[in-house]
C-alpha cells in the first residue's frame, strides 16, 4: 500500500472548490486592479495593499497610475516625485522599494515583469506571498499566497492554536497553502482567499453565517472564532518625543529632507530641535527653540502649537510643534528647502506633518 505523504494528507480539492465557487458568486470583481493581466498594475496594487485597506488605496492607486502609467515611467521618475505620490499612504519603505523594483525591472528585464514567482520574490519589496499573488493574477501561475488574512482563515478553519508568527508554525502553514492549491482557477482561488479574509473572516466578529467554509471550520464548530488565531501578548508600545520647528517666512515654510532610512525615510519633514527624535518635549523651552531656530535665520517670534500624537507600528510619537516666525531668513542649504504654504499639498510629507501645515492659521491651533 502506498504511504501517504504529508502533502497528500493536507490536500483537499473540495477546499479550493468551495473558495472558487464562492468567489465567483460573492467575491469582489470590480476592483481597479482586477480584470487585467498587466503585471505592473497588479504589482502596484499588491504593494499598496500590503499594509493598507482597499478603501484607502483606491485614490492613491488611480493618481499613481495617472502619473506613472508604465513601469518604465516609474523607473525614470525622480524619487521625490514617487515619494510625493505615496505621501500619506504610510510605510514608506514600500515606496522606496517600489522605485528600486521598477528600476530593476526596467534594467534587468527590459521593462517586463518576470512571470516566475521565484524571480519575482527576488525583487525589492516583493515577498513570497506577494510574488505568488502577482504571478497568479498576471499569468495564472499556480503559486500559494499566505498573507495575514490567509493565515487567519487557515488558523480558524483548521483549528491551529499555535502562534502563526513562529517559524515552525509558519512553515507548516506554507505546506498547507501549497497542498490546497487548485488544479484550475488559481485567479479565482487567490482572489477568493483574499476576499474571504477581508469581507467575511474578519479579525473581529467574522460573518460565519455567509461563509462557504463554515461546514469545515474548526473554530466555528468549537466556538473559538474569537480566540483563533491566537496572538502573542502585546508589549507596551514604547513612546518617543520630538519637537518640530515650523519656520515661517513670507508665506513659506522651511522643509528638511529626512535621511533615506528610518521613519519617514526619503520624505521631507520639519527640522527637529537638536536634530534627533528623542528630545523630551516637555523639557524644551521656547528659549531652546529660538536657539535651535537661529541657525535658519533671525527669529522674530516663537509660539507653541497644539501637540499631536502619531502611532507607528513599533512606537508612539508625541510631536510638539513650535511655530517660529523669522524676521529674516538665513541661506537654506543642502537638505533644506523653503516651500510655499499654499502649495503644501504637493510636498512629499508624512500625513501628520502635512495635516499640521494645512491647518496653520486655522483658529484653535495655538494651544
Ligand atoms: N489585498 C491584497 N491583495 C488584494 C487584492 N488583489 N484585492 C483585494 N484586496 C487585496
Ligand atoms: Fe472564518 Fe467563520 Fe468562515 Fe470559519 S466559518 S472561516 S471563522 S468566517
Amino acid at each position: 500500500m502506498k504511504r501517504l505523504t504529508e502533502f497528500d494528507q493536507l490536500a483537499d480539492p473540495t477546499f479550493s472548490q468551495a473558495v472558487i465557487d464562492w468567489q465567483r458568486s460573492h467575491g469582489r470583481h470590480t476592483l481597479p486592479w482586477q480584470n487585467t493581466t498587466d503585471a505592473y498594475r497588479i504589482w502596484l496594487s499588491e504593494i499598496m495593499l500590503q499594509q493598507t485597506q482597499v478603501a484607502a488605496v483606491l485614490g492613491y492607486y488611480a493618481r499613481f497610475l495617472e502619473r506613472f502609467p508604465t513601469v518604465q515611467a516609474l523607473a525614470e521618475a525622480p524619487s521625490e516625485d514617487v515619494m510625493a505620490h505615496w505621501s500619506g499612504l504610510g510605510y514608506y519603505t514600500r515606496a522606496r522599494n517600489l522605485h528600486a523594483c521598477a528600476k530593476r525591472v526596467a534594467q534587468d528585464y527590459g521593462g517586463v515583469f518576470p512571470s516566475d514567482p521565484a524571480l519575482l520574490a527576488e525583487l525589492p519589496g516583493i515577498g513570497r506571498s506577494t510574488a505568488a499573488a502577482i504571478a497568479a493574477f498576471s499569468s495564472g501561475a499556480r503559486a500559494a499566497i499566505l498573507d495575514g488574512n490567509v493565515k487567519r482563515v487557515f488558523a480558524r478553519v483548521f483549528g491551529i492554536d499555535q502562534y502563526p508568527s513562529e517559524k515552525r508554525v509558519e512553515d507548516a502553514l506554507w505546506r498547507r497553502a501549497d497542498a490546497l492549491l487548485p488544479e484550475q482557477g488559481i485567479e479565482s482561488y487567490t482572489q477568493g482567499l483574499m476576499d474571504l479574509g477581508a469581507t467575511l473572516c474578519t479579525r473581529s466578529r467574522p460573518d460565519c453565517g455567509r461563509c462557504p467554509l463554515q461546514a469545515r471550520c474548526v473554530a466555528y464548530a468549537t466556538g473559538r472564532t474569537a480566540e483563533l488565531p491566537i496572538r502573542k501578548p502585546k508589549k507596551a508600545t514604547p513612546e518617543k518625543r520630538a519637537a518640530l520647528l515650523v519656520l515661517i517666512d513670507r508665506g513659506q515654510v522651511l522643509l528638511e529632507q529626512r535621511p533615506g532610512t528610518g521613519i519617514w525615510g526619503g520624505l521631507m519633514s520639519l527640522p527637529e530641535v537638536d536634530g534627533h527624535l528623542a528630545v523630551d518635549v516637555d523639557a524644551v523651552s521656547s528659549l531652546e527653540v529660538a536657539t535651535a531656530a537661529a541657525q535658519f535665520g533671525t527669529v522674530d517670534e516663537v509660539q507653541a502649537l497644539r501637540p499631536l500624537v502619531h502611532v507607528f507600528t513599533h512606537y508612539k510619537l508625541h510631536i510638539a510643534p513650535w511655530q517660529v516666525t523669522l524676521a529674516a531668513r538665513g541661506s537654506a542649504t543642502g537638505r533644506h528647502l523653503w516651500w510655499d504654504l499654499h502649495a503644501i499639498g504637493e510636498a512629499p510629507l508624512p500625513a501628520p506633518v502635512k495635516k499640521l501645515l494645512q491647518e496653520l492659521g486655522t483658529p484653535g491651533l495655538f494651544g
